[in-house]
């Protein structure tokens, strides 16, 4: 099977590493990719918003399958103009796709379905806006309703901050404002193959810059897989209550939904409510949860793409992982680029370096993003995982290099 994974993070890292460990392999292609997807694939210098370009190197290169990382091309519809061109691919089309693009669409998504989720109220005008804040009397969270890359919501108490956050989103976008939910985040990644659904195992992220959650929100700074305080009552509750109806709107909306959806959950005193979908693996999620998948990848796309993941056996590992962002000095602001990173060889047994934002010249690793690595490392249960971890973080450097150094320790202080 010749497979082409369309990205460049570290999760799009992560997924061609999953392929290249599958026996079928015979070819596999990342575009853009990075210098870490260089070691183990091909990269593809071709424009991913381009849905043509794309079709055309699928051509070129005798490709079988493509895997779509991000939401940004999914939104494109790159799934419905792969399909269209009768080549298998993993990811929604372009109209399942708002569930992560609009937060209108999904609010009203989940309404329709009697999904647990925040109470809120949409607003489209900036009057409208402005009179329903100065009047406000609860604690609530604002959020622009299109893609932001983990930069669209707003939680604060000031009212000034609200309103010039939801004015300047309403420039252009729709606002939603939305009841404030107290308790745990949870996220859980739900293959679907358009008609039957696989859970996978439940992540926690850290999505605050600093230790001890402070700071600004960021795409992710650490994952945890499982998660110990979701017990089997919990995955079966979150099951009936938000994954069952959510693959039954689905389905019924003849979305014909071939992908990943990742549901992010506050379990709250009255149970599970949907923060959000996103329609593609979490960005570090998919890092620990690729790791912890013992089934074949290209097994596992099949089932998707035969649309028979009910009698797919897939096979989860029973370690636990962890795994910890590297960013540039400045992220989630203004970061440094182009800085030479220095990586000491791993041994493989003991965790995995994905790039995220990283470029090849002359052999040499040089940074491009915000959030330029994330380490990985596995064990017999969360803690020894995250110490684990820690032990090889050190491995990957750049000047201004840093790291939240309460990982998964913050929940076993
Ligand atoms: P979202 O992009 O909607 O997942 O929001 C990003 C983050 O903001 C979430 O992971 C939560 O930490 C926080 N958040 C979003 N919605 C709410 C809410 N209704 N109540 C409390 N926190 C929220
Ligand atoms: N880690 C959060 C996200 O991928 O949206």
């Amino acid at each position: 099977m010749k497979v082409l994974v369309i990205g460049s993070g570290a999760r799009e890292h992560a997924a061609a590493w999953k392929f290249s460990t599958s026996r079928r392999i015979s070819g596999l292609y990342v575009a853009p990719g990075n210098a870490g997807t260089e070691e183990i694939a091909t990269n593809l210098d071709i424009d991913v918003m381009n849905n043509s370009a794309v079709i055309e190197a699928v051509k070129n290169y005798g490709i079988d399958f493509v895997f779509i990382g991000p939401e940004v091309p999914l939104a494109n519809g790159l799934a419905d103009s792969l399909r269209t061109a009768s080549i298998n691919c993993f990811g929604p089309g372009g109209e399942a796709a708002q569930l992560e693009s609009s937060k209108a669409f999904s609010k009203a998504f989940m309404k329709r379905n009697s999904i647990p989720t925040a109470d809120y109220e949409e607003f489209s005008n900036k009057e409208e806006y402005t009179k329903y804040i100065k009047n406000l009397a609860k604690k609530v969270v604002v959020k622009k309703s299109g893609l932001a890359a983990g930069k669209g919501v707003l939680e604060s108490d000031d009212k000034d901050e609200m309103l010039a956050f939801g004015l300047d989103a309403l420039t252009d976008d729709k606002v939603v404002v939305e009841e404030f939910l107290e308790g745990f985040e949870v996220s859980i990644f739900v293959l679907s193959d358009g008609k039957n659904y696989k859970i996978l195992q439940p992540c926690t992220d850290h999505k605050k810059a600093y230790d001890n959650d402070k700071g600004p929100n960021t795409g992710g700074m650490g994952a945890i897989t499982p998660v110990p305080w979701v017990d089997a009552d919990l995955m079966k509750r979150i099951e009936e209550e938000t994954v069952i109806p959510t693959i039954e709107g689905l389905n019924r909306d003849n979305l014909n939904y071939k992908g990943v959806i990742y549901i992010g959950l506050m379990i709250s005193q009255n149970g599970p409510k949907v923060l959000e979908y996103n329609v593609r693996f979490g960005d570090p999620e998919a890092q620990i949860i690729f790791p912890t998948i013992d089934s074949d990848f290209c097994n596992l796309m099949d089932a998707i793409t035969n649309q028979n993941l009910d009698s797919y056996n897939i096979q989860l590992s029973d370690k636990s992982a962890v795994c910890i962002t590297i960013a540039a000095e400045g992220y989630p602001g203004a970061y440094k680029k182009d800085l030479k990173a220095s990586i000491e060889k791993l041994d493989p047994a003991t965790g995995y370096i994905f790039h995220a934002s990283t470029y090849n010249r002359g052999g040499d690793v040089y940074t491009s993003g915000g959030r330029c690595f994330t380490v990985v490392s596995t064990g017999n249960n969360t803690l020894e995982a995250c110490e684990n971890s820690y032990k090889i973080v050190d491995k990957v450097k750049f000047e201004g290099s840093w790291y939240r150094n309460d990982i998964a320790r913050k929940f076993f202080k």
